[in-house]
């Protein structure tokens, strides 16, 4: 099939990828020069683990175009994948999904293709693109809604081995041609990419066949379910550590549970990252929009926002005072293996911390390039090594669970402190051997 797909950003970057792996000809659209041209050259805007390996793979049949006239024409399904940012009063800006549906509608032909919005957009969105689109080109289009749920950091793994497919539309055509799209992912029949193996026991995904307004609803739905599900251990975190228990063995024994189920679980400084905050946002203002209240994802967002303070609050009441003190931070990206800077909770803690008169030092082994160009103000804080944010210190704080932070010379660090205080906000180092090296060792929701 052609595709075209609009957006090469996180999600239409590693879908077209994806797709010109599974034998589709596929054309990534893009308004940026710049992010085209490097794409061409084989050059990914993103750090994401196994994409610039498998690029020259799939580049016969992966082509990169700033011209929507090379991209629609002839295709059978055109995605809709451009980026939703935060506008006013937490609704998603939609100016980009807007100007995407201008730009194609000029461009489509008779072979009426299905355009499938992948990008998380309220609902109602699909709607208004099929009557537009109709407005445009006095026909009627099929417009459907297929959200995806991929993570950053796994986006290839998610994307050949989702856990659903999920695809809204009102007619059975559309849902007939992208069934017809993704059939190689639902029926997990093409050979696994080399670096991505398939997991084990995956031998079919579940495709959920909606309308579109359904689809749209089951993304925000799904991230704010996530995104409580990290609130709710926190705040259990929270009491744990009050009244002497460990919430990383409460998480074990409710989430053996099949009906709460073990991830997400994970208690720690709280959820960072494009999605979360944006798309709980976005479900608190479509609930306003609409007259409904959304209680339970509010109290969520409260919680997460909360976790960043309590390190503060940690920290002031392990060192009296944070004026003059120096904290070391490690991890500045949201989550390991990106360098993803989008509500890091690392910078806001940063921030917290000059704010409260203390010297900070940060570093991240991935992005910490990123961060000098899109947070110059913390300029004097960046350290390229990590073992440098421990010279006479006062505590550190380990803020992402990168894997090399497993590995550092631990034994050795402590002595270079000014005072050994580690503060485990991932719960993923080894307390037994920093206590043995030296170090007051604090983990997140339990008394070690
Ligand atoms: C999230 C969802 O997991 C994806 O399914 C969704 O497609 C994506 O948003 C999106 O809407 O685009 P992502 O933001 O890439 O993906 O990252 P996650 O792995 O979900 O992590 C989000 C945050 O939650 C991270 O800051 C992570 O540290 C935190 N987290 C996660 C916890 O604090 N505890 C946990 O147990 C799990």
């Amino acid at each position: 099939m052609k595709v075209a797909v609009i957006g090469t950003g996180y999600v239409g970057l590693t879908t077209a990828v994806a797709l010109a792996y599974l034998g589709h000809e596929v054309w990534g659209v893009d308004v940026d020069a710049t992010k085209i041209r490097d794409l061409a050259r084989g050059h990914p805007p993103i750090h994401e683990p196994g994409l610039e390996a498998l690029l020259p793979l799939v580049q016969p049949r992966l082509h990169f175009t700033t011209a929507y006239a090379d991209a629609i024409p002839g295709a059978e399904v055109i995605l809709i994948a451009v980026g939703t940012p935060p506008g006013a009063d937490g609704a998603p800006d939609l100016r980009y999904v807007r100007q995407a549906v201008e730009a194609l509608a000029l461009h489509l032909d008779g072979a009426h293709p299905v355009v499938a919005i992948k990008s998380t957009v309220p609902m109602g969105t699909g709607r208004w693109v099929r009557a537009r689109i109709q407005e445009i080109r006095a026909e009627a289009y099929e417009v459907a809604s297929n959200p995806e749920f991929l993570r950053q950091g796994s986006a290839l793994h998610d994307t050949f081995y989702p856990n659903r497919i999920v695809i809204g539309a009102d007619t059975p055509r559309a849902v007939a041609v992208l069934e017809a799209l993704y059939r190689p992912l639902l029926e997990q029949s093409f050979p696994p990419p080399k670096g991505l193996p398939r997991p084990s026991g995956l031998e079919a995904v579940p495709l959920v066949a909606t309308d579109l307004t359904s689809a749209e609803l089951i993304k925000y739905a799904a991230n704010a379910f996530l995104a409580l599900k990290i609130s709710f251990i926190n705040e259990i975190a929270a009491l744990a550590e009050q009244v002497g228990a460990d919430a990383t063995h409460v998480a074990r024994g409710i989430g053996l549970d099949a009906r709460i189920g073990p991830q997400f679980l994970r208690p720690g400084i709280g959820w960072g990252g494009s999605c979360f905050d944006k798309d709980t946002a976005a479900l608190l203002a479509l609930g306003r929009a609409h007259g409904t209240e959304m209680r339970i994802v509010q109290a969520a967002r409260a919680v997460n926002h909360h976790q960043r303070e309590r390190i503060i609050e940690k920290l002031t009441r392990e060192l009296t005072t944070l004026r003059g003190r120096t904290v070391g931070l490690l991890g500045i990206a949201f989550k390991p293996h990106t360098d993803d800077l989008r509500d890091a909770p690392a910078l806001a803690i940063a921030h917290r911390l000059i704010q409260c008169g203390a010297h900070v030092r940060l570093h991240d082994p991935v992005a910490l390039a990123r961060a000098r160009r899109e947070h110059p103000e913390l300029e004097r804080a960046y350290r390229e090594h990590p073992t440098e944010v421990f010279e006479e210190a006062d505590a550190v704080v380990l803020v992402t669970e990168w894997p090399q932070y497993l590995e550092l010379p631990w034994e050795t660090l402590a002595p270079r402190m000014r005072f050994p205080l580690v503060l485990d906000g991932r719960n993923v180092l080894d307390a037994a051997r920093l206590t043995a090296a030296g170090f007051r060792y604090l983990g997140t929701g339990r008394c070690i």
